[in-house]
């Protein structure tokens, strides 16, 4: 059976940088406050000319390159976003102009933070029935656009960015080797962000002005560490694989007590957790394809390495994807 198999990586971030410092002259915050609670030290805030589709262009230019290949050549483009610019059209159509790919179709998929890891996997059933097939799969966000400034609990946590993946099949034994996605929409209260203006009226009813991300940390938190173990372990058990055959894990960057959390449930080693939220944030569906093209780039991955992502975002939606290199 042909798998899919990654074939270019690329990331693009916004220009300027905004760090606790800044922020501590916004609200009442300080460095000290975020980096023990978060680990996040900066963040990048997305300006003119760096909306989520340009962003989202800027690393698949990137990732296309890499794999040798043009924007005609790509057959499909999949954004894993819930910050697109536009409501319609979806922001893969905006990337598909932006790069020219003229025989690929283009839509978006929101599954928040999971977004990435679900397009992935999305791609990967495309794949399996058509191997030849080249796609582009991004996350990309620019959730700065969608937080309420004035509340600390959770301005702080949020970045832009976008990471994108070129993805085909091959016939070699290496690729996706397993995948498990999740939802629980019954808790999704804890941790969502409305259309603005609300169109929602249960959370009207509820006093709620909607239209920026609200979060019950704490809860977020315990569902986040508990889901994440979950898929982990599913994955590995149904790949037939052992936690300690596993290279390197790139888990959505959120929080590092989340993931220092995790490292206890799982008796992984943290070391082989690639981290870069203290210089990003929670940029979230971004946040996996971002760390993937950092660690591709600087030549963490080997071939025939095993490589696990996990993600865990609002909805609930929660997942994991185990890829020999
Ligand atoms: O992609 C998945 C989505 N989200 C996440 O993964 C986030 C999950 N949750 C978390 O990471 C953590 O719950 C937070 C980092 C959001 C908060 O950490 P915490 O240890 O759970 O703090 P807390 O919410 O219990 O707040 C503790 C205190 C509160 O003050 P009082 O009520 O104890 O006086 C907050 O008002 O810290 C206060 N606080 C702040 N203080 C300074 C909340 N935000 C801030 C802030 N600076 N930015």
């Amino acid at each position: 059976m042909k798998r899919m198999v990654v074939i270019g990586t690329g990331s693009a971030l916004p220009e300027r940088v905004l760090s606790n410092e800044d922020l501590a002259k916004m609200v009442d915050t300080s460095d000290e406050w975020i980096t023990s609670r978060t680990g996040i030290k900066t963040r990048h805030i997305s300006g003119k000319g760096e909306e989520t589709s340009k962003l989202a262009a800027a690393a698949s230019r990137k990732a296309l390159e890499m794999a040798g290949l043009a924007p005609a050549d790509l057959d499909m483009i999949i954004v894993g976003t819930m910050t697109s610019e536009m409501s319609m059209p979806a922001c893969a159509c905006l990337v598909q102009k932006e790069l020219g790919a003229v025989n690929s179709f283009a839509f978006d998929l929101n599954a928040a933070c999971s977004g990435f890891i679900y397009s992935l996997d999305l791609a990967e059933k495309y794949i399996r029935a058509d191997a030849d097939l080249k796609i582009l799969v991004i996350g990309a966000e620019t959730l700065s656009t969608r937080l309420n400034w004035q509340d600390r609990n959770t301005c702080v946590l949020f970045g832009d960015g976008a990471g994108a993946c070129v993805v085909t099949g091959n016939d070699e034994n290496r690729g996706m080797l397993a995948s498990k996605l999740f939802s629980d929409g019954s808790l999704y209260k804890l941790l969502y962000m409305d259309s603005a203006p609300s169109m929602n009226r249960e959370l009207k009813r509820d006093g709620n002005d909607g239209s920026y991300i609200k979060m019950a940390g704490k809860d977020v938190f315990k569902h986040a560490v508990r889901c994440m173990d979950m898929a982990i372990c599913d994955v590995l058990e149904q790949a037939r694989v052992s936690a300690d055959q596993v290279k390197l894990i790139i888990p959505h960057q959120a929080n590092i007590r989340i993931l220092k959390s995790l490292v206890d449930r799982l008796k992984f080693p943290l070391e082989n957790f690639y981290i870069n939220v203290n210089k990003y944030g929670n940029t979230s569906a971004a946040s996996i394809p971002i760390a993937l093209d950092e660690a591709n780039r600087k030549g963490l991955l080997q071939a025939d390495d095993l490589l696990l992502l996990c993600a865990f975002g609002g909805g609930f939606t929660w997942g994991a994807i185990l890829i020999r290199w």
